[in-house]
C-alpha cells in the first residue's frame, strides 16, 4: 500500500458570466464541443457549457504551458475525458458554478451539487442500506444536508472510476458526517476501504462539494486555487 501524499489543485468558478467573457472562452471549444454546445436546447445551459469547458481548458493548459485551443480531450467509453499527458482531472457543474479538481499522479473524480429541497426519495434509490439507515437517524434539520454530502461523495468515486452509473450505487458506503469524509466499504475492493481518500468542500454558499481519489492509502491533500 503505497503511503505518498497526492496533492490535487481546485479549481471553483462561476458559470453565469457576461458575454464578453463567453465569447472569449467560446473561442477556445473544439469543432465537436461546439456542435455540442449547439443541441442545447436552452441558451441558458448552452453559455453554461461553454463557461465550464471554456474556463476548464485555460486551466489545463496554463497548468501544462500551452494554449487552451490546443488540448485534444480523449473520452472513455463512459465519457469521462482525458488528455494525452501526465495530468489527470474531473470537472463537476451544478446550477451556476463549476469545480475543476486536477492531479498530477492519479486519477480523480470531483462532484458539486446545489443544495436543494428534494421531490422524492432519491436516497432510498440510490443509497446503499447503511447510507439510507444512517440518513434516517438523523435528526430532520440535518437530513438535507447530510444527503447531499452523501451523494457529492458517491458522485466523486463514481467519478474517479470513470464508471458513471454501470457502477452500482449501493456496492460501497460512505460517511454522510460534516467532519470526516471517508469510504467505509467497498465491493470488490481487495485492499479495503481505506486506499481510498476523500475530503469535503463548500465550493459556495448552498452548494456541497466532494474530491475522491485512489491514493493507495496516502493523505489526499486539496488545495483551493484561484
Ligand atoms: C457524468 C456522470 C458520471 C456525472 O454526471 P453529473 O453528476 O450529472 O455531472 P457532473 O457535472 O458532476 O459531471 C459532468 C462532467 O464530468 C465529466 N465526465 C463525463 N463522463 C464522465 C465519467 N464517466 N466519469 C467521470 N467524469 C465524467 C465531464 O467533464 C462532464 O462535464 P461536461 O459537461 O463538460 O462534459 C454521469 O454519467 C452519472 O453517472 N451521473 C450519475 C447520476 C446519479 O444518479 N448519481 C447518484 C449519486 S448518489
Amino acid at each position: 500500500m503505497s503511503t505518498a501524499a497526492v496533492d490535487v489543485e481546485l479549481w471553483v468558478w462561476p458559470l453565469d458570466i457576461g458575454a464578453d467573457e463567453r465569447g472569449r472562452l467560446f473561442a477556445y471549444l473544439s469543432d465537436d464541443e461546439v456542435a455540442r454546445a449547439e443541441r442545447f436546447v436552452f441558451d441558458r445551459d448552452r453559455h453554461r457549457y461553454i463557461a465550464a469547458r471554456g474556463r476548464m481548458r485555460e486551466i489545463l493548459a496554463r497548468l501544462l504551458g500551452t494554449t487552451p485551443a490546443e488540448l485534444r480531450f480523449a473520452y472513455s467509453s463512459h465519457g469521462k475525458p482525458s488528455l494525452p499527458v501526465a495530468l489527470h482531472f474531473n470537472l463537476s457543474h451544478s446550477e451556476g458554478l463549476a469545480a475543476l479538481g486536477v492531479s498530477r499522479t492519479h486519477e480523480l473524480g470531483v462532484d458539486v451539487e446545489h443544495v436543494r429541497p428534494l421531490k422524492e426519495d432519491i436516497a432510498e434509490r440510490f443509497f446503499s442500506r447503511a447510507e439510507v439507515a444512517t440518513l434516517r437517524a438523523l435528526p430532520e434539520h440535518e437530513q438535507l444536508d447530510a444527503f447531499y454530502r452523501c451523494w457529492t461523495r458517491k458522485e466523486a468515486v463514481v467519478k474517479a472510476i470513470g464508471e458513471g452509473l454501470s457502477r452500482p450505487l449501493d456496492s460501497f458506503d460512505v460517511t454522510l458526517g460534516a467532519q470526516s469524509a471517508r469510504l467505509l466499504r467497498m465491493d470488490g475492493e481487495r485492499d479495503g476501504p481505506s486506499v481510498w481518500q476523500m475530503a469535503h468542500f463548500a465550493p459556495a454558499t448552498g452548494f456541497q462539494g466532494a474530491v475522491a481519489c485512489r491514493t493507495g492509502g496516502g493523505a489526499l491533500i486539496v488545495t483551493r486555487e484561484t
